[in-house]
């Protein structure tokens, strides 16, 4: 694990030193952006709830950098950005029970059949989700793809460890980038929540 930039840290492929309890006390609720792109969502998040403690996903650099930007500014001590696969991060190194809220937004969608493999969340997701999530932490879901939305909620809601509750809609200041690009041009938003049941 290495601090790379102000807040944010990297792991590597083989990095097995992440420990969660370094940046989350005892007690302090947790919440993760996947593919947290530019940071707009987190940051602005970040800022209203000092009492949260957020950690962003992302491993394009240049998107890592303007989160560090954000984050400086802000001067967000509750918010680190993490540089690295995501699906490594949540399946290998969370440990159980630690997460309140999972957000994904406009994740990328992998359209063509054989390359769903690379899609984020497939149905083994939700056993992840079973595991690292406390009683009644809740996945945020929000997608311009139709049909990899559909799939998300089917493995979701055939899941009886889930339950749906309201999505989330956000505040402008709170958007994503890839959300305000496709509100703008006038394109379809689908979105779902599921919480873990206690
Ligand atoms: C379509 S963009 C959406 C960004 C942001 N959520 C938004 O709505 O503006 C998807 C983001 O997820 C990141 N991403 C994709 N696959 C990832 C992975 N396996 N691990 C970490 N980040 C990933 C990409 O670098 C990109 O920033």
């Amino acid at each position: 694990m290495e601090e790379i930039l102000p807040h944010v840290i990297e792991l590597k492929e083989t990095d097995q030193t992440f420990d969660l309890r370094v940046f989350v006390p005892e007690g302090v609720p947790l919440e993760i952006e996947i593919g947290c792109g530019n940071g707009r969502f987190i940051a602005a998040n970040a800022a209203k709830h000092p009492e949260v403690r957020y950690f962003g996903v992302e491993r394009m650099m240049e998107r890592v950098r303007k989160c560090s930007k954000k984050a400086q500014q802000g001067a967000l001590d509750n918010l680190t950005i993490v540089r690295v696969e995501a699906g490594r991060f949540v399946r290998e190194l969370l440990p159980d029970r630690c997460v309140r809220a999972l957000y994904l937004f406009f994740p990328d969608p992998w359209p063509k059949r054989r390359h769903h493999k690379n899609r984020f969340f497939q149905r083994e997701m939700c056993d992840t989700l079973a595991r690292i999530f406390v009683p009644g932490g809740t996945m945020y879901i929000s997608t311009d793809h139709e049909d990899y939305f559909r799939e998300m909620a089917r493995f979701l809601s055939e899941d009886p460890r889930f339950e749906e509750v309201p999505a989330l809609i956000r505040p402008e200041d709170e958007q994503t980038d890839f959300e305000r690009l496709f509100l703008s041009k006038g394109d379809p938003i689908y979105d779902c929540a599921f919480r873990l049941k206690a």
